[in-house]
């Protein structure tokens, strides 16, 4: 399982330690974003007798021993982050996205388990209000989303000509307990609860097929082996900034002040999945909607910020 301390990849670790696996995670604690808050997010796992952590990057690790006695593979590492993937940073996003996948497939070429790798909905780019099908073009409007489908055709080119049984799952702005804090919902609940501006990028009309962590977790988990070379990932109800924003408000109980600064660039403006073929294929569902799903993030927000604060006592 790799990418094991980040925000989904921490979550399916604690999953599927629960359904009785044995569990190797790896992470190189990249400086995406502070490695602290990556450290905080396996903690829980890391005393857990099947569960054993490795430090380390995918590109320079020795992976054929590390993957000996594997027999399934979560590839969650990579570097996030539409906004930030313009100009000089973009190395980055070819060698954590690409150049790091490329390693693993390779590996697996010796050692054919299958593996579910995380792709994303920024692949697609603006193609239209959606909701789209897998098999829509893709026509991403950032250097990530480029990246993300690039790893994604890699993918395909490692099953149909090395037999290596990969599955990519675009996964729609996944959100709840633990999520990034560059994403907007964990920074809207900072600025709530802090008392300073939420700032809403463009003009908040913009809306995102918001799925929730353990939904993405359950398709991840789904979707090994399984007959489709790509799903979609989608919570099913997409919603607007401005919605959220008002949802985060009326669940704090505090409103905050919000400004709107310039959009973007290499926003998509909608994101909406079609997730027929999850659902036809895998028998996969959403359960979680996302005034429950933020519930459980304020209070996971608010649980750490007090284990913070009697800690600093
Ligand atoms: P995250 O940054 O919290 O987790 C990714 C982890 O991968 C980090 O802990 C990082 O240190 C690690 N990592 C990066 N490069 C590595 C490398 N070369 N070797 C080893 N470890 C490495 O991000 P997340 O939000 O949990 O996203 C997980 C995956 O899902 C990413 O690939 C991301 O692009 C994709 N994704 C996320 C979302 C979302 O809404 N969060 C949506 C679509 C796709
Ligand atoms: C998210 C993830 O960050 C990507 O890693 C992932 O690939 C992508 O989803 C995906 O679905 O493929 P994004 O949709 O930009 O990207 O997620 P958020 O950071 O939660 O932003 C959602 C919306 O809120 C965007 O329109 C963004 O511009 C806006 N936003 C964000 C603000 O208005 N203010 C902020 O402070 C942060």
């Amino acid at each position: 399982m790799t990418g094991a301390a980040g925000f989904i990849g921490s979550r399916l670790v604690e999953t599927l330690l629960s359904l009785g696996h044995e569990v190797v995670g790896l992470d190189c604690f990249s400086a995406y974003y502070e490695p602290q808050v990556k450290r905080v997010n396996i903690s829980a796992s890391l005393g857990h007798p099947r569960f054993s952590m490795v430090t380390g990057d995918l590109a320079t690790i020795a992976l054929d021993s590390l993957l000996d006695g594997v027999d399934m593979v979560f590839h969650l590492a990579g570097q996030p982050g539409v906004r930030s993937s313009w100009g000089s940073g973009f190395a980055t996003y070819v060698q954590h996205n690409l150049v790091a996948t490329q390693c693993l497939l390779e590996s697996l070429t010796r050692r054919p388990v299958p593996m579910v790798v995380a792709s994303s909905s920024s692949v697609y780019g603006d193609n239209g209000g959606g909701p789209l099908a897998e098999d829509s073009p893709l026509r991403p409007v950032s250097p990530y989303g480029m990246t993300k489908a690039a790893a994604e055709q890699l993918a395909d080119v490692y099953r149909r000509d090395r037999g290596v049984p990969v599955v990519s799952l675009r996964y729609f702005t996944v959100f709840g307990p633990r999520q990034r804090p560059d994403m907007a919902f964990q920074r809207f609940v900072d600025a709530l609860e802090r008392g300073r501006a939420l700032r809403i990028f463009g003009t908040g009309q913009q809306s995102r097929d918001f799925t929730y962590v353990d939904d993405a977790v359950n398709a991840t988990i789904a979707a090994l082996g399984a007959p489709s070379p790509v799903y979609n990932v989608g919570g099913g109800t997409p919603a607007s900034v401005n919605e959220a924003v008002a949802l985060l408000q009326q669940l704090t109980g505090k409103k905050g002040q919000v400004v709107h600064e310039e959009y973007a660039r290499g926003d998509v403006y909608h994101t909406h999945a079609d997730t027929s073929r999850l659902r036809r294929e895998l028998g996969w569902r959403p359960r979680t909607n996302l005034a429950d799903g933020l519930t459980a993030q304020i209070a996971e927000y608010r649980r750490q910020r007090d284990l913070v604060e009697s800690a600093n006592r």
